[in-house]
């Protein structure tokens, strides 16, 4: 697994800080209130355990899966509800939390989804952000890194359910994927 690995671009320790800066942040904006929590499987589960750990205010979570049919560089805008909510989310204040944000398409259809179930507010945050590969208009409350048009892996983030596993987040050597 290790050899499939072209350059580290963020290691365990640099996670760690950035997840422990976005808990105080989310923390301090959120003050006296309570936060409801989505996790988007799979790629979030490792990032939201971690950042749930640094966020002071009174938390539920709750995970919802999703599938874009089509391809990874031809995603087509239309997303598959495969594992919904287990509980309302009405009144509450909703943070939903991606591994990454790439076109877009998956949060923009998400949110409207979860806007039509009347929450009190409803923010963003995701751990990495590709701006280049942006299609849809949507607005990313808290971004840990940004980072190029690469396919990473590593932190919960798989190429083809492997590397999830990975502590620290990294690119792939081109012969992995031929
Ligand atoms: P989009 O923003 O709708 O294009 O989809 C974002 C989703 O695509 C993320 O939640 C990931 O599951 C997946 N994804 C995007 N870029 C990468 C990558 O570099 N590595 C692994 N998965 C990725
Ligand atoms: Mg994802």
């Amino acid at each position: 697994m290790i050899n499939d690995i072209k350059e580290v671009l963020f290691t365990e320790d640099k996670i760690a800080k950035k997840v422990q800066e976005l808990g105080k942040l989310i923390s301090e904006d959120y003050k006296g209130e309570d936060l409801f929590i989505i996790g988007v499987l799979k790629g979030a589960n490792v990032f939201l355990s971690d950042l749930i750990r640094k966020i002071t205010v009174p938390v539920t979570i709750d995970f919802m899966a999703v599938s874009s049919y089509g391809s990874y560089t031809e995603s087509s805008g239309v997303v598959k509800i495969i594992k919904d909510l287990d509980f309302s989310i009405e009144n509450k204040n909703i943070l939903i939390v991606e591994d990454i944000i790439d076109t877009g398409l998956t949060l923009k259809y998400l949110r409207e989804n979860l806007i039509t179930r009347g929450p009190k507010s409803i923010k963003i945050c995701s751990l990495l952000d590709k701006p280049e590969r942006r299609k849809a208009d949507i607005k990313i409350d808290y971004i840990g890194f940004e980072i190029p048009d690469e396919f990473i892996v590593g932190y919960g983030i798989d190429y083809a359910e492997k590397y999830r596993n990975l502590p620290f987040i990294a690119t792939l050597k081109q012969e992995v994927y031929e």
